[in-house]
């Protein structure tokens, strides 16, 4: 298969992180993930780190600066590392992060393949987030539910044995603000992938597997792509 370069959207608690890593694994591509990628900056203290902390505790976007040199260095590192393409979870977030990909891709004759929109209601995220737990090793960062996908041993992550956390940012009113940030500066990426025929849109409400499989089909065999006009029907 021809590299892939795929970059998963949709709001907090959609599914993105879950279906990134079950896609990656798939493919056997990284998963590069801005959220993982700025908490291991504040878990270690660099400078970055400190920067980004009282953004993402308050549960605003980061400025667009910071976190487009980050996920840079991120993609010239999985190049280098493991060649076959990547997965982008949580990036772009904004229209200019959006754009400062495009600039950097097209220097270098790539672009983005695919954007998967993982469409989950709201009442499905509320619950989903009220049950996650996540393992605060930042070179660990495993992410369980407490319904869909408890750990072996409770509060125990079953890769590193730390013990599970919520994450600073699921208390309720951060969520909040996670959200309108959300439709606010993200929500409009859809029909900026969907204008470049990119787009493609699956339902995030079905269990790990189901949505899974559907990402899959979707990926392999570049389906149901829609582009601005259709998508405004849908
Ligand atoms: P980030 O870590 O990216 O958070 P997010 O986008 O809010 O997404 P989440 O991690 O909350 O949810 P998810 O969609 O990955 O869902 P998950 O798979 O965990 O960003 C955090 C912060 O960093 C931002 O607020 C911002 O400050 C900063 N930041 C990051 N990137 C940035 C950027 N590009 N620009 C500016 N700032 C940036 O699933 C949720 C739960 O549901 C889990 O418990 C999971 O087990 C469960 N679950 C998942 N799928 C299913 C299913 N199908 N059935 C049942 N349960 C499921």
């Amino acid at each position: 298969m021809p590299d892939k370069r795929i970059v998963l959207l949709g709001p907090p608690g959609a599914g993105k992180g879950t279906q990134a890593q079950l896609l990656c694994d798939a493919l056997n591509i990284p998963h590069l993930a801005t959220g993982n990628l700025l908490r291991e900056a504040v878990a270690n203290g660099t400078p970055v780190g400190t920067t980004v902390k009282p953004y993402m505790e308050a549960g605003k976007l980061v400025p667009d600066e910071v976190v487009v040199d980050v996920l840079v260095e991120a993609i010239d590192a999985a190049k280098k590392n493991r060649p076959g393409g990547y997965v982008l979870d949580g990036f772009p977030r904004t229209l200019n992060q959006a754009e400062a990909l495009k600039k950097v891709l097209n220097a270098r004759g790539e672009s983005i393949d695919l954007v998967i929109l993982i469409d989950t209601p709201d009442s499905v995220i509320q619950e989903r987030l009220s049950q996650r737990r996540s393992c605060p090793d930042p070179l660990c960062g495993a992410v369980y539910n407490l319904t869909s996908k408890p750990p072996k041993v409770a509060g125990v992550c079953d890769l590193c044995g730390k013990k599970l956390e919520i994450r600073e940012d699921d208390k309720p009113e951060t969520i909040k603000v996670r959200q309108a940030q959300y439709w606010k500066d993200t929500a409009p990426l859809v029909e900026f992938y969907a204008r470049r025929n990119r787009l493609v849109k699956v339902p995030g409400s079905g269990d790990l597997d189901e949505v899974a499989a559907v990402i899959l089909k979707e990926v392999r065999e570049d389906r149901g792509i829609v582009t601005s006009g259709e998508w405004a029907k849908k």
